[in-house]
C-alpha cells in the first residue's frame, strides 16, 4: 500500500491548486478521521492512521477543478490519486460523498473519512445536523437535491451509529477528542 506522507500530501494539494480554505477543511477532516481511527484501534480494530490522515488531507483535492469541469469531485480526485499510484486513498476519496458500505459490518476506513467530512463545516467540527444544514443551504436548490440531502443525513446518522457503538465516547465529545490530534 502506497501512502503519501504529510509533506507529499501538502505538495499534492499545492500541485492541484487547492485553495487555503479547502486545505484548512481537509486538515480538520484528517484530524477527525485519525481521532476516530485511533480510538477504534483501542477497541481492537486495525486502522492505519497514516492512511486516514492522508485520505482526510486529500479527499477534496479535486473540489475546485471539478466545479470548473462540472463533474463529480470525488470521482475526479479518485482518478487523479489512482494515476499517482495511491489506490487505497483513491477508493476512500471516491466514497466520501456516496459511501458504499455495509452498515451492519465492521467499520472500514472509508466509513471514517465519509463521516469525518460530515462533521466538519468549513474548518469547524460541528454536529451532523449542523453540517447537513450548511449543505442544504448551499446545495439544496430544488426538491430532488433537498431530498438527496435528507437521505444523506439519515444515512450519515446510521454511519455515526455504526462507528460510535464501538467507541467509548459519544459523538458530541468528538470536538474535544480531536483537538489533541496534531496533523497540520
Ligand atoms: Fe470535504
Amino acid at each position: 500500500m502506497k501512502i503519501p506522507d504529510y509533506q507529499t500530501c501538502r505538495r499534492l494539494l499545492e500541485d492541484f491548486a487547492v485553495p487555503g480554505h479547502i486545505v484548512d477543511h481537509s486538515c480538520q477532516v484528517a484530524r477527525v478521521g485519525v481521532c476516530i481511527g485511533r480510538d477504534l484501534r483501542r477497541q481492537g480494530l486495525n486502522f492505519d492512521l497514516d492512511l486516514l490522515a492522508a485520505a482526510g488531507l486529500l479527499h477534496d483535492i479535486a473540489k475546485i477543478a471539478a466545479l470548473e469541469k462540472d463533474c463529480d469531485h470525488a470521482e475526479l480526485g479518485a482518478a487523479w490519486l489512482k494515476q499517482k499510484g495511491y489506490d487505497e486513498i483513491a477508493e476512500i476519496v471516491r466514497n466520501h460523498i456516496c459511501l458504499d458500505t455495509d452498515l451492519d459490518g465492521l467499520p472500514v476506513a472509508r466509513d471514517i473519512i465519509y463521516y469525518a467530512d460530515k462533521r466538519v463545516r468549513h474548518a469547524e467540527i460541528v454536529s451532523v445536523a449542523e453540517r447537513m444544514q450548511d449543505l442544504k443551504l448551499r446545495y439544496g436548490r430544488d426538491d430532488s437535491s433537498r431530498q438527496w440531502l435528507e437521505e444523506m443525513e439519515r444515512f450519515t446518522l446510521a454511519v455515526e451509529k455504526k462507528l460510535f457503538t464501538r467507541l467509548d465516547f459519544p459523538p458530541d465529545r468528538l470536538c474535544d477528542r480531536a483537538a489533541a490530534i496534531k496533523i497540520c
